[in-house]
């Protein structure tokens, strides 16, 4: 069944679970699209599981572009979400509406998100009034990455956690149509999930949220360079290429690859004709 932001809306309403999974490339996306999940991010995590970055700040607004129209191509029922990368809407509200609108027009995704609570409120409406569906990030936004001083589990505090509150308030107030939490603790998550009417999707925000989202990369091994303590490995995908790199290396050194079942025949009459 086609997911909309009307799935997402209602799923909190009736007390169902939303999952969302991240992808950047066509292949990914049909098979998490078969697996039934119902939204598809292709995040600005791009940079670091696909482009090699330390951190979300270097991609721009042709690299999303790019990676969005293949995960369209390939979601036929999932919900997909571009998001907006640094600088394509902290610059002004044209530029986030701008920016907004080539994600759908040329990318085709059903909806935007973007980082930050009260400081995007403006940028936020202004999107929505132009019919574009936005998901609101707050918590540890990678985006804020030199202002947080690394990536730090956000709203230990009460003035940060107040704080984080009433940014999703705000959120909710300019027209969010879902809510991500990234690393915070779950009872704050709890109480966010509770004071909104929109669903929440977490990460490293615990059970209590509307929905949960991953990066495909983490949750199949994919991506050894740090592992955050939420991340569950549901299965090692990165140990099986690897094992299979490894075959693949020896068959053909030891000429095992490849063999006549993987090789195309030709009439011997016509072979003779060629020596
Ligand atoms: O870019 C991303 O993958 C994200 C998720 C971690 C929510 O923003």
């Amino acid at each position: 069944m086609k997911n909309s932001i009307s799935t997402f809306m209602n799923a909190k309403h009736n007390g169902e679970k939303l999952t969302m999974l991240t992808a950047y490339d066509y292949s990914t996306a049909k098979i998490i699209d078969g697996a039934g999940i119902n939204g598809i991010l292709v995040g600005d995590s791009l940079g670091m599981v696909c482009l090699g970055y330390k951190d979300t700040l270097s991609v721009t607004m042709e690299d999303m572009l790019h990676h969005i129209k293949a995960v369209t191509r390939g979601a036929k029922n999932a919900l997909v979400v571009g998001d907006m990368p640094f600088m394509s809407y902290q610059t002004s509200v044209y530029d986030a509406v701008k920016n907004a609108g080539r994600m759908i027009q040329e990318g085709l995704a059903g909806a935007v998100k973007l980082e930050g609570g009260a400081t995007v409120y403006e940028q936020v409406k202004a999107i929505v009034k132009s019919q574009i569906p936005v998901m609101g990030h707050i918590g540890l936004t990678p985006q804020s990455v030199n202002v947080f001083g690394g990536f730090k589990i956000q709203g230990k505090d009460e003035i940060k956690a107040k704080k984080i509150i009433e940014d999703a308030k705000k959120l909710e107030q300019a027209g969010v149509f879902s809510i991500v939490l990234e690393g915070i603790p779950y009872k704050l998550a709890k109480i966010i999930t509770e004071t909104v009417s929109v669903p929440t999707i977490g990460i490293g925000a615990g059970k209590y949220c509307d929905g949960q989202i991953l990066v495909y990369q983490d949750m199949l091994g994919l991506f050894s360079d740090f592992k955050p303590k939420f991340v569950k490995v549901y299965g090692n995908a990165g140990e099986v290429m690897r094992k299979a790199f490894e075959d693949y290396n020896d068959e053909v050194k030891s000429s095992a690859f490849p063999d006549e079942e993987h090789s195309f025949k030709i009439d011997e009459n016509v072979i003779n004709k060629l020596y």
